[in-house]
């Protein structure tokens, strides 16, 4: 989604600016835009299209220690030059970068139109940056938040007035912003990478927060102008991890990130020797943590990737817990007035921390009185603040738009908090101990699946040509087959459906035909037999058979034509090594039709509209 960044200081700030922008790429966007302001002139230059088009457009034509720039994913109207941010005001002296949508924007476009002013795009930013000089009366801290107490809806923006140069306002609510401390110097931005090679001091702004920022000092108060004391935290991830490291593309780098992102994720949450496990960001607040102990109910809500191991989670609890669990999509929870009673626990999973619809469940949650939990990734987001505690994945940053080691880590933490609820409830030391000693050892499996990447690599080739695929599993591995159909779709284009296995002869079988890949995930556990009789059914109708298997199945290499082995693990754990084959085969066929793997079109990272 769309990313903003602001500086005022002393240096000259074009090429960070350009830089910072190129940090949030992977959010997603169709255009970008820049202000620089040089001590006396103020310049605009922006385009739809790609930032390294802006780049060559601005070469070496601009310079000044003042700038704020924009990466725009459209949603009030198209991706051309006008919609394109930074907007200006009519008198040309305010000019804004906004993330977010201004709801009531046709009730005050229709107060400034009375006003005599003009609008030049199809933008709520410009109507918000008029309203802002509708309200100026020589203070731009003054009529930025006049302005926003007419605003419904969600924003981050970043101002600039050229009649009050040295200094820059930020506001928040409801889209991530943070302000980046330097040494005479100073900065906002949406996202922690677009600043981390600056500086790694930032002070997170909340909801109804405004900050006015010069080059050197920062002032933080409310929107109704109450001064605020904030902490400065140090931004929680090293620069080496937002770059690409010699890969071709994030998404690869992160999908063999994942032995160490597992154990990241599972480092000092697991006691062996009680055959148990502990996760502190539950412990630690006794009261909460024992509401989720007896949960009559539990609602996981989530988005995506996210709701996929959601669904993980539920057959998770369910068998081991013995907890009732419904997995909803966030949007569909928020609007559908679901049923909460006491002893009712919503946990939300999200990697990105900020996604809209996740955020509504919660809000919804959280006035019809259920206690909720958060599993999110990025440490300080939006719903990690929301929710009455939590666990983050410490997967370390994603930026490739298709989630991987997310994923992985979700489904870890799924599984470490359903060892932990279980050992309360009703499971045994011993079932225990054997899970969390197998939890142990997967790093070193998915190592071994990631050595047999250059045959997934070849099968890719054979495939990249198909326009359909189906993905079928049972148990555990029936969200699997989902994410498998979700990771080809969103970076190869190809149509892809997930499905239980044993339902596509409910209907998806009339698709099959010498043409059709089908992968199954037919890994040796409890249904195993019952994944072979659907694997026949295909076979019968001629389908090609891709199958993810068991090390030790050699029935399976008689009757798939393509076969995958990967390590045996405990049904609870398996979606983590069954999902790898699946990530790099789409990985591997979007690489070979030469997309752009990080940057799929129409995609954002972080979803940050409803
Ligand atoms: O940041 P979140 O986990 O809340 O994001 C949810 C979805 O938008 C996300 O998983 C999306 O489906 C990804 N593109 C999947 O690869």
């Amino acid at each position: 989604m769309c990313g903003i960044l602001g500086y005022i200081g002393n240096r000259d700030c074009v090429r960070f600016l350009i830089d910072g922008l190129k940090r949030v790429e992977y959010r997603g966007y169709d255009s970008a835009g820049i202000l620089i302001y040089d001590g006396k002139n103020t310049s605009v230059v922006k385009q739809p299209g790609k930032i390294i088009e802006l780049e060559k457009l601005i070469g070496d034509s601009l310079k000044g220690n003042a700038g704020i720039a924009h990466t725009r994913w459209a949603t009030h109207g198209e991706p051309g030059h006008a919609n394109s941010h930074p907007h200006v005001s009519n008198n040309g002296n305010i000019f804004l970068v906004h993330n977010g949508i201004i709801e009531n924007y046709t009730s005050l476009k229709k107060k400034l139109e009375k006003e005599s002013f003009t609008f030049y795009s199809d933008t709520d930013t410009e109507i918000l940056v008029n309203l802002i000089q509708f309200y100026y009366a020589g203070c731009i801290e003054n009529a930025v938040k006049r302005a926003l107490a007419d605003v419904e809806g969600t924003y981050g923006i970043g101002v600039f007035c050229s009649e009050e140069p040295g200094v820059l306002i930020a506001a928040r609510m409801g889209s991530p912003l943070l302000i980046g401390i330097g040494e005479n110097e100073n900065y906002f931005a949406s996202d922690p990478a677009s600043v981390l090679k600056q500086t790694d001091e930032v002070v997170y702004m909340q909801d109804g927060e405004i900050a006015v920022i010069t080059d050197s000092k920062v002032v933080h108060k409310t929107l109704d102008d109450v001064l605020l004391e904030k902490d400065v935290e140090k931004i929680s991830f090293e620069l080496s991890e937002i770059e690409k490291s010699g890969y071709d593309h994030f998404m690869l780098k992160e999908i063999f990130e994942q032995p160490r992102t597992i154990n990241d994720s599972m480092r000092g949450r697991i006691l062996l020797d009680e055959g148990t496990t502990k996760l502190g960001g539950l412990s630690e607040h006794p009261e909460i943590y024992s509401r989720l102990l007896n949960a009559k109910k539990i609602f996981i809500v989530a988005c995506g990737t996210s709701w996929h191991s959601g669904l993980i989670g539920e057959y998770m609890i369910e068998e081991y817990a013995r907890i009732p669990v419904e997995v909803e999509y966030a949007s569909e929870f928020r609007y559908r007035d679901p049923i909460i009673t006491p002893g009712t626990v919503v946990i939300a999973v999200s990697q990105s921390g900020e996604t809209a619809d996740t955020l509504a469940a919660i809000k919804e949650a959280k006035r019809k009185g259920a206690t909720v939990f958060g599993i999110c990734n990025v440490v300080g987001s939006t719903i990690s603040k929301e929710t009455d505690a939590g666990v983050y994945l410490h997967a370390g940053p994603e930026i490739g738009v298709a989630s991987t080691k997310a994923f992985t880590s979700q489904v870890i933490v799924l599984a470490l908090i359903t060892i932990d609820l279980a050992r309360h409830r009703n499971m045994s030391f011993r079932e225990g101990y054997k899970i969390v000693k197998e939890l142990k050892n997967l790093p070193e499996m998915v190592e071994k699946i990631l050595e047999n990447s250059e045959k997934i690599k070849e099968l890719a080739k054979k495939f990249s040509s198909a326009s359909n695929f189906l993905y079928l599993g049972r148990g555990f591995n029936f969200p699997v087959a989902l994410e498998g159909a979700l990771k080809l779709k969103e970076i190869s284009y190809i149509h892809a459906e997930g499905y239980p296995a044993a339902e596509m002869k409910h209907g998806p079988i009339a698709l099959i035909d010498e043409n059709m890949p089908v992968v199954f995930i037919a890994a040796k556990d409890s249904i195993y037999d019952k994944v072979v009789t659907n694997i026949r059914e295909v076979k019968a109708r001629n389908g090609i058979i891709i199958a993810i298997a068991s090390e030790s199945d050699s029935e399976i290499d008689l009757i798939a034509d393509y076969v995958i082995k990967i390590p045996e693990v405990t049904n609870l754990l398996s979606p983590i090594l069954t999902v790898i084959p699946l990530q790099l085969l789409a990985y591997y066929i979007a690489a070979e039709k030469g997309y752009d793997v990080d940057m799929p079109r129409n995609l954002a990272k972080s979803v940050t509209v409803e």
